[in-house]
């Protein structure tokens, strides 16, 4: 069967990217990453990409005269690489309605926080400040608005009582380079459907195929 080809993008780190590249190169996450595309061009994940032999674009902003040109740019990268799903992955900007309409239900996202709960920029640190017990984090569809489109997958992450951001944002970040390649997992193997706001997972029905041989 041919593999999903998906297109990451990214901004800094790229720690979600190499889960990413961890989990196709261990053989159970049967993606084809077709290529990375980073609006930085010092990004480390681009380091990654290349170490791991994934092909790299940058598109930097400054270069482009508007958003629109912008993203069409990115655009023409993952058309031009086939890509079939887009994952961010610490991608720092906000993706236009023509982008996500171009990818309708195509593109994901990973939020360090339980989702609708902190959504927007320093998810953590919001998650200390309201003295949440228990954060984690949030892969979902990507929609118009800041963090809202449907929920694929979460994972809990307790509070400790000495928690600072950096603490918890660390501990956060073990549960998302789980959840994430577990997420693009399931969408590869064809078992996400969505309805309207609910995201139906169909599982594995090993048991169910032993009691009818
Ligand atoms: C992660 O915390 C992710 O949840 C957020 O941005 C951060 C990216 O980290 N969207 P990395 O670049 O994958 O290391």
């Amino acid at each position: 069967m041919e593999k999903l080809r998906i297109g990451v993008l990214v901004s800094g780190r790229g720690s979600n990217l190499q889960a990413i590249i961890d989990a196709v190169q261990e053989g159970w996450l049967p993606v084809q990453i077709a290529v990375v595309v980073s609006d930085k061009p010092g990004a480390y994940a681009l380091e990654r990409a290349k170490a791991a032999g994934v092909p790299t674009v940058v598109i930097a902003r400054e270069l482009y005269p508007d958003r629109s040109a912008f993203e069409k740019a990115i655009l023409e990268a993952l058309n031009m690489h086939q890509v079939e799903l887009v994952a961010l992955a610490g991608y720092m900007r906000i993706l236009s309605k023509d982008f996500i309409g171009q990818y309708a239900s195509r593109v994901i996202n990973i939020h360090p926080a339980l989702l609708p709960a902190f959504p927007g920029l320093h998810a953590q640190a919001q998650a200390l400040a309201s003295g949440v017990k228990i954060t984690g984090c949030t892969v979902h569809f990507v929609d118009e608005g800041m963090d809202t489109g449907p929920i694929i997958l979460q994972a809990a992450v307790p509070v400790q009582e000495n928690d600072t951001e950096e603490t918890l944002s660390q501990r956060i970040l073990g549960a998302e380079h789980s959840i994430y390649p577990k997420a693009l997992q399931l969408l590869a193997e064809g078992r996400v459907t969505v309805e309207g706001r609910k995201v139906h997972i169909r599982q594995d029905n090993v048991e169910g195929e032993r009691e009818n041989p």
